[in-house]
């Protein structure tokens, strides 16, 4: 099962599919890691775990489509099976989505549909919410807005900074991601039209 993995930055979640990979409880093969920021740490992990790399500056393309369009097609010659963001900082052209529709998955630091966008650790605490998570979900033209997966749950404890809950979080978005990945690869989650199905049968 083949996956490439976009990222613009740290990479911890590439690394626990690298991890759980090397360590035989993930069968996938990792094709790609591709990024927007020439600097990101993840495409130094993937360099350091022998898996080819694509470093695309939207600086090279004249508009934000033509950028999506390219780095879109670079990433489909790789001929992934599946598409993991994993901390991809950007908003991606619908158009480009199209043709990956059940394909392309995110993890995004907030139990959806509650704080799509950024600073969700921050908005978490302000509303004074008891639990806070993570969901994995699959991409379409709604931002954070696909059909989720599955989530983590964790305890927002008194006095939490954004980075103290983060760094909580972080640990168990780690096991998140790679249980759905191991349920996609596996070809037990697929997405149908809007409904994610386990089995084949509708969550
Ligand atoms: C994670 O919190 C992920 O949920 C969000 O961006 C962060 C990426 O972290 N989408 P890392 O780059 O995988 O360490």
């Amino acid at each position: 099962f083949r996956i490439a993995v976009l990222a613009s930055g740290r990479g911890s979640n590439l690394q626990a599919l690298i991890d759980a990979r090397r360590a035989g409880t993930l069968p996938i093969e990792l094709v790609l890691v591709a990024s927007d920021k020439v600097d990101a740490y993840a495409l130094r992990r993937a360099e350091a775990a022998g898996i080819p790399t694509l470093a695309l500056t939207p600086k090279s393309a004249p508009t934000r489509a033509a950028y999506d369009a390219d780095l879109f097609a670079r990433v489909a010659a790789a001929t992934p099976d599946l598409i993991v963001l994993a901390g991809f900082m950007r908003i991606i052209d619908p158009a480009v989505l199209v043709p990956w529709a059940g394909r392309i998955v995110n993890i995004h630091p907030s139990l959806l549909p509650k704080y799509p966008g950024l600073h969700t650790h921050r908005r978490a605490i302000e509303a004074g919410d008891a639990l806070h998570g993570a969901t994995v979900h699959y991409v379409t033209a709604e931002l954070d807005g696909g059909p989720p997966i599955a989530c983590a749950e964790i305890p927002v404890h008194a006095g939490d900074t954004p980075e103290r809950l983060a760094e909580r979080l972080l640990v168990e978005e780690h096991r998140l991601l790679v249980a759905c990945i191991a349920l996609i690869a596996a070809g037990r989650i697929t997405l149908d039209g809007t409904r994610v199905r386990l089995d084949g049968a509708a969550l």
